[in-house]
């Protein structure tokens, strides 16, 4: 038994069902490598392949849209259609063979999607615009959606976790954070709205809990919903916290939601959530203990947990149930195989500097690069 690592190696059963190995997931991480049609490629293939092969218990394949309408990079995935679910077969197969499930990320971009690579306007419960990609894209427009696309979106969601299912996944995080389709529905900030999906917290989460029904209904419960549940926009009093969540979460437990993964920000506030601040990380820390005090199901949450000692840290401290990494693995793929064998020195370390992120629009870039991982260093120009 490894003592040091002792919590970190305890296995972790979702859904009563899934059993993972030890704790860490690879968080999602949209590398945007996919081909234009949103299909899974073989450059994702040999991305995962490194990630899953360091050793994380479970993948997240991070943001496949949900609908041709909804879009944010070019290269992003897509799961809408029968051949994007295709297309990821023989990756889910494999990682299954290799004893690592992974959830498939469902996106709804809402107001953060783009106009310019679909045409339409972006849906949103108020109309309030992203300030960020209003100033990237000239054609950005937003709509106001109605009951219609309401009923479309929840649709939308449980179509693509059939296909999810289809394409051999067990597993799918709805993305209800950062402020996406789904978190902007949580959020008083972005969710002005009257009518039964506005106001009250019981109101503003019922988008969320309604494409959790229609998913298990759709699917005979045959696949486990997870979600990343957004629990502070980091906007002061007129944004979401996590102290006045408590009905949310427990009305998502008792939807059946298997487990949370916590994060915070939006897109205005993003920038606090990538370089590294002592205040920011107690501050995560704080919101997620929180949520994990409300939650029956295990929490989890990702944001500059850079090795195993910390991962260690938090469970031995009760502040939640699973730990992510996301920049951490994406620096060094072998991380976890290599703390694990006591060769911690041997780590690429990730310098939460947030270039990464900057490459996701930056026209320069075809794709996310970093500045230290030598199989895709950051290219100089
Ligand atoms: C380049 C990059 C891409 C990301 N893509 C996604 C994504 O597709 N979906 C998502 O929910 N979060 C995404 N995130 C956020 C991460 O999941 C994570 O919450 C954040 O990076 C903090 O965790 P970390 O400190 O372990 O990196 C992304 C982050 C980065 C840096
Ligand atoms: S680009 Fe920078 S922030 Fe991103 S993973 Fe690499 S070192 Fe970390």
């Amino acid at each position: 038994m490894n003592l040091r690592y002792q919590h970190v190696l305890q296995p972790l059963e979702l859904a009563g069902t899934l059993q993972l190995r030890h704790r860490i997931f690879f968080a999602p991480m949209g590398v945007d490598l996919a081909d234009r049609g949103g299909c899974f490629t073989p450059a994702m293939f040999e991305f995962y392949r490194g990630i899953i092969e360091g050793g994380c218990a479970l993948a997240f394949l991070s943001n496949a849209t949900v609908s041709p309408h909804s879009r944010l990079q070019e290269a992003g995935l897509g799961l809408f259609e029968a051949r994007q679910a295709e297309a990821l077969r023989p990756f889910l197969a494999w990682a299954e063979e290799m004893g690592t499930p992974v959830g498939v990320q469902l996106q709804h971009y809402g107001g953060q999607g783009t106009t310019c690579l679909t045409g339409s306007p972006v849906l949103t419960p108020s109309g309030v615009p992203c300030p960020r990609v209003s100033r990237l894209d000239s054609d950005y427009r937003v709509r106001i959606m109605d009951e219609s696309d309401i009923a479309g979106v929840i649709d939308d969601f449980a179509n693509s976790a059939c296909l999810a299912r289809d394409s051999g996944s067990r597993l799918v995080q709805l993305q209800a954070s950062n402020g996406y389709l789904l978190g902007s529905f949580l959020s008083p900030h972005t969710n002005r709205r009257t009518d039964s999906y506005g106001g009250s917290e019981a109101n503003r989460a019922r988008l969320l809990l309604d494409v959790v029904d229609a998913i298990r209904q759709r699917t005979d419960d045959q696949l486990i919903v997870t979600v990343r549940l957004g629990i502070d926009d980091c906007l002061g009093d007129e944004g979401l916290h996590f102290s006045r969540l408590g009905e949310t979460v427990q009305a998502l437990n008792q939807a059946g939601v298997a487990a949370l993964e916590c994060s915070m920000c939006v897109g205005a506030t993003f920038g606090r959530f990538l370089g590294y601040s002592e205040e920011m990380d107690r501050y995560l820390q704080e919101g997620v203990r929180h949520i994990k005090s409300q939650s029956k199901v295990p929490v989890g949450y990702a944001g500059f947990i850079d090795g195993l000692d910390k991962a260690e840290s938090l469970l031995a401290r009760g502040i939640c149930d699973w730990v992510g990494m996301s920049r951490a693995l994406f620096a060094d793929n072998d991380l976890i195989r290599k703390e694990l064998a006591g060769r911690s020195s041997d780590v690429f370390r990730c310098r939460w500097d947030g270039k990464c992120f900057g490459d996701k629009s930056d026209p320069r870039m075809d794709r996310v690069y970093c500045c230290v991982n030598p199989k895709y260093l950051r290219p100089q120009v």
